[in-house]
């Protein structure tokens, strides 16, 4: 750490809001997995930002039709057609594999307020004006804007910024008996992460997803999944879902889109697509034609680089590894995920020491508090 990092590290204590209680290291660029540090040192990134640069860093396609786009329109605001932006959506409703319109924002956060907004409109308008509560699930995690936060089921994220927006209210996951007993007649929708990121990589079992699919058909309510970190491939499917073979109404998505350039959406299906009116949604920035031509170039790349079957293989081999380490050791008393989303339960609470003792050997982990190790690699990632 040189010169470059001690004037950085100065001027973010002295001029940052102290939102971030950041690691003592500085990367100044980045190539597929590999990270390089201000003394060149060299990482093997297990993050991806937070499951975010999927096709590994500086990828060459996602840079050209950055570059291509800026030089020729940035910003026109949303009244406007642009190139871009309908052909992403027409590419994400193809993913999806069902009829349904897309809205762009620009982060996760913004993407599942706009779900919270288009649920609470469908369901003043199909179960009446009292219907406008959102089911969501301990230990869930939506964002940081004060709905996202009440929509999160983490009490110590929530506790200083009380009081919070009303109608959220939680259930324990995978407990269709507690689901069934919540959806009452003030709730429009039930939102769920169908593997929980944030909260330590806790995945929603089939039988629950395909359980609420059908309590909340019985009582006409919307299903939405917050797929804002397992889309994309993340999981082996294009979105998570489709591993489940359980379809939500509506999905929250973020993270991968855009290879790291700031892109949400809300992707409506059938039922909900026409909900919202001209005037009750919108953004300036979002959908504009730099982050929609870099969001085509990584959904192309993905599907060019095989990242789903990859993601796939390499995860599989990841989690055996683990399970063996686990059976070996005894270090481990949990290993879950899918795909390369994976995580491990430490018999220890030593996660915090395993993330700064990896990192000084070249390895950039993530931890979720005392004992969970969570492991995001970029797509490309193999087993070597
Ligand atoms: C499942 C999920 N939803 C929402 C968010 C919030 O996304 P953003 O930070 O882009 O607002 C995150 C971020 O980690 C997330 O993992």
């Amino acid at each position: 750490m040189g010169e470059l990092f001690d004037r950085t590290a100065e001027l973010d204590r002295a001029f940052h809001l102290p939102t971030y209680a950041r690691k003592k290291v500085m990367f100044v660029r980045g190539e597929g997995m590999t990270l390089f540090d201000d003394d060149g040192k060299k990482y093997l990134d297990f993050t991806s930002g937070i499951g975010v640069t999927s096709l590994g860093h500086a990828h060459p396609k996602v840079a050209a039709a950055v570059a291509a786009q800026m030089t020729k329109l940035v910003h026109v605001s949303n009244l406007y057609f642009v190139e871009h932006r309908d052909e992403l959506a027409a590419k994400l409703i193809q993913l999806f594999g069902h009829p349904g319109k897309v809205f762009f924002a620009n982060s996760g956060a913004e993407a599942n307020e706009g779900c919270f907004k288009l649920a609470r409109r469908y369901g003043k308008a199909k179960r009446g004006e009292g219907a406008s509560t959102i089911i969501c699930a301990n230990g869930s995690f939506h964002g940081r804007t004060l709905a996202a936060l009440a929509a999160t089921g983490q009490a110590s994220k929530q506790d200083a910024f009380k009081p919070l927006p009303a109608g959220f209210k939680h259930v324990p996951l995978n407990d269709l008996e507690a689901l069934a007993a919540a959806i009452t007649d003030d709730v429009c929708a039930v939102m769920v992460e169908p593997i929980q990121g944030e909260g330590g990589v806790f995945p929603c079992t089939k039988e629950y997803l395909q359980g609420a699919r059908k309590l909340c058909d019985e009582r006409g309510v919307l299903l939405m999944f917050d797929e804002v970190q397992t889309a994309f491939y993340r999981t082996g499917t294009p979105f998570s879902f489709q591993r489940c073979g359980v379809v939500p109404d509506a999905m929250a998505l973020a993270k991968a889109m855009a290879n790291g350039l700031p892109i949400g959406a809300i992707l409506a299906g059938e039922k909900c697509m026409d909900t919202l009116q001209p005037g009750e949604h919108g953004s300036t920035f979002g959908g504009g034609p730099v982050v929609c031509a870099a969001a085509l170039a990584t959904l192309a790349a993905h599907e060019e680089q095989k990242l789903g079957e990859n993601a796939t293989r390499v995860g599989n081999y990841f989690l055996a590894k683990l399970e063996a380490f686990k059976e070996s050791t005894g270090l481990l008393t949990d290993v879950r995920g899918a795909g390369l989303m994976v995580g491990v339960t430490l018999k220890d609470p030593i996660a915090a020491r395993v993330v700064e003792e990896a990192r000084a050997k070249g390895f950039v982990l993530l931890n979720v508090g005392d004992s969970i190790l969570r492991f995001l690699p970029p797509l490309v990632c193999t087993e070597k």
